[in-house]
């Protein structure tokens, strides 16, 4: 790295964001449009444009791809437009980590941080409101890297900046108390040992989204130095569909599924110890190198998908011992509640209204669904959005599935979708991978024990209802001396985010419309029938 002294970065970042703020200013001009018309193309304010090309505000990769959109149509060439977004991406990743570099911690490998344009010290907090960012209210994306990503050399290669395998930001909705929470739980405690959290909550939820946000807020905040993320996730559902996915990881190479010597190869990628891999060091080494290089920082390592590792405990089991003993942070995400976890546990359930609100708005324009981009307040229009967030339950992957679908089917016929599993068994039938129910509950409900199961259809008729333990007990007609089994399948159900907990000491519990609809695609037929014979 040239410069050496990156205790304040903003100086590095500046000449970035000023090439980027001048080609803006300089291809709308080209476009022929004024700052309020390319404000109105671009669907956002002209306050915004003002501020991105006065160079003191990037674009999120949303608006990015709004803003590029618009030049298209205005005729500006595609080589100009690569090199707009190429100057932006040179914006949120070569800028060096605005850090308190403290106890002899080597200044020089700082990570890639946020943009802050301007030159006085970087807040703890970026208390970004609606009106600076878009119209919407959305919890906004920081521009921090994970490691790998921030190593990477992405100004001259932007091909690199692929690699970086945490969830591409966008527009977030809602989870300011959800981010507030996770964020306390991280900040920990100078004499305590290295936080521990865990997001959980069923596939789709947002718990990747989170996961990231935190981190980002993490570093930001600097609470950490730098975060590092990994994924044990191998499938994910894309346009409708699960697919497998490759990641460019060490792990992936030698095994289908995450182990703990995967995630060790992948630890040693991150710190950039790659010859140990070529040399295919011994699992001593790579341990030991491990634990020397983690505790030159203050690190926060994100583990996204620990469920789908291929032996969930003993990675975790392994895995806090080498964080506390490197006095390293560890941020999961599970769809399982992990056993014998120890720390912080948050269970997250569907955005709250306005979020979802907000949030299918914002797919509403960029997706351009008429309905739902301009006529919210029209009676007709609130009530189908009332009706698509109580039947997604504020699933955000739902949310988006189902907006998808409107720019092709009317909303009658993507309810009833939603409600009959009709795309589900219509896409069983052809393709045995499936679709949303497929990749959100099938896998679970197939490994769920018999009682567990038929807890689950008898929560049916409760409908989204939350349930204290003493009234699924009435509801489910369990008998004093059935109390115990039926404790363990709560238990069970509770585990796999079948179920969505809230409260304090009194718990309760309901089930997801998500996970109801599910069970409706034919499963409750299935079970009466079964349980008749
Ligand atoms: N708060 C949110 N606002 C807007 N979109 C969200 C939000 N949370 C998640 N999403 C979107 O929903 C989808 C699923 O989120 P993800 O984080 O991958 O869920 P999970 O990790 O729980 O499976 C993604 O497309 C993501 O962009
Ligand atoms: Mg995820």
């Amino acid at each position: 790295m040239e410069k050496p002294e990156v205790i304040n970065g903003n100086e590095a970042g500046k000449t970035a964001l000023q090439r980027f703020a001048a080609k803006l200013r300089e291809l709308r001009k080209r476009a022929g449009l004024t700052q309020q018309e390319f404000a109105e193309a671009a669907f956002c304010s002209p306050d915004h444009i003002t501020k991105m090309e006065r160079g003191v505000r990037l674009p999120s990769s949303h608006m990015l791809r709004l803003m590029l959109q618009t030049f298209k149509e205005h005729g500006i060439d595609q080589g100009s437009l690569d090199t707009l977004e190429q100057l932006l991406l040179a914006c949120k990743l070569a800028e060096p980590a605005p850090v308190a570099v403290s106890n002899g911690k080597n200044p020089e490998q700082a990570v890639a941080a946020p943009s802050r344009p301007s030159n006085e010290t970087a807040p703890p907090v970026l208390p970004v409101t609606a009106e600076e960012e878009d119209e919407w209210d959305i919890t906004i994306q920081t521009h921090i890297m994970p490691l790998r990503a921030a190593q990477l050399d992405v100004k001259n290669n932007p091909e690199m900046g692929r690699f970086s395998q945490s969830p591409v930001a966008q527009a977030v909705f809602g989870r300011q108390k959800e981010l507030d929470d996770l964020l306390r739980a991280l900040q920990g405690h100078e004499s305590y040992k290295a936080p521990l959290a865990v997001i959980t909550g069923i596939g789709g939820i947002g718990k990747s989204t989170l996961a990231y946000e935190a981190a980002a807020q993490a570093v930001q905040r600097g609470y950490y130095d730098a975060f590092i993320w990994e994924s044990a996730k191998t499938r994910q559902f894309n346009h409708g569909e699960i697919e497998a996915i490759e990641f460019p990881s060490p792990w992936s190479h030698f095994s289908p599924t995450l182990t703990f010597e995967g995630l060790l190869d992948s630890l040693i990628f991150d710190l950039g110890r790659d010859d140990l891999l070529e040399n295919a060091a011994s699992l001593e080494t790579k341990i030991g190198t491990i634990i020397q290089e983690l505790p030159k920082k203050r690190y926060l390592l994100v583990l996204d998908n620990l469920e789908s590792a291929h032996n969930p405990r003993l990675v975790l089991v392994y895995l806090t011992q080498m964080m506390q003993q490197t006095n390293t942070a560890l941020l999961i995400t599970s769809r399982e509640v992990p056993s014998y976890f120890d720390g912080f546990n948050l269970n997250l359930r569907g955005l709250d209204p306005a979020s979802s609100v907000n949030f299918l708005q914002y797919e509403g324009r960029v997706r351009n669904i008429p309905p739902l981009r301009d006529n919210l307040k029209d009676p007709e229009v609130a009530q189908a959005v009332g009706q698509i967030i109580t039947e997604t339950g504020g699933h955000p992957l739902a949310l988006g599935l189902i907006t998808r679908q409107l720019t092709t089917f009317s909303l009658d016929r993507v309810l009833e979708d939603l409600r009959t599993g009709y795309n589900e068994i219509a896409s069983l039938r052809h393709r045995p991978a499936g679709g949303l129910y497929s990749y959100l509950f099938r896998n679970i409900w197939e490994n769920l024990t018999r009682p567990a199961q038929r807890l689950l259809m008898r929560l049916v008729p409760a409908q989204g209802k939350y349930l204290t333990e003493t009234e699924i007990t009435t509801l489910a007609g369990i008998a004093p001396e059935e109390r115990v089994r039926y404790d363990l399948a709560l238990a069970e159900l509770v585990k796999f985010s079948m179920l969505e907990v809230t409260g304090e000491f009194q718990k309760r519990y309901r089930l997801h419309p998500l996970t109801i609809n599910f069970l409706k695609t034919g499963l409750i037929e299935q079970w009466q029938k079964a349980q008749k014979s």
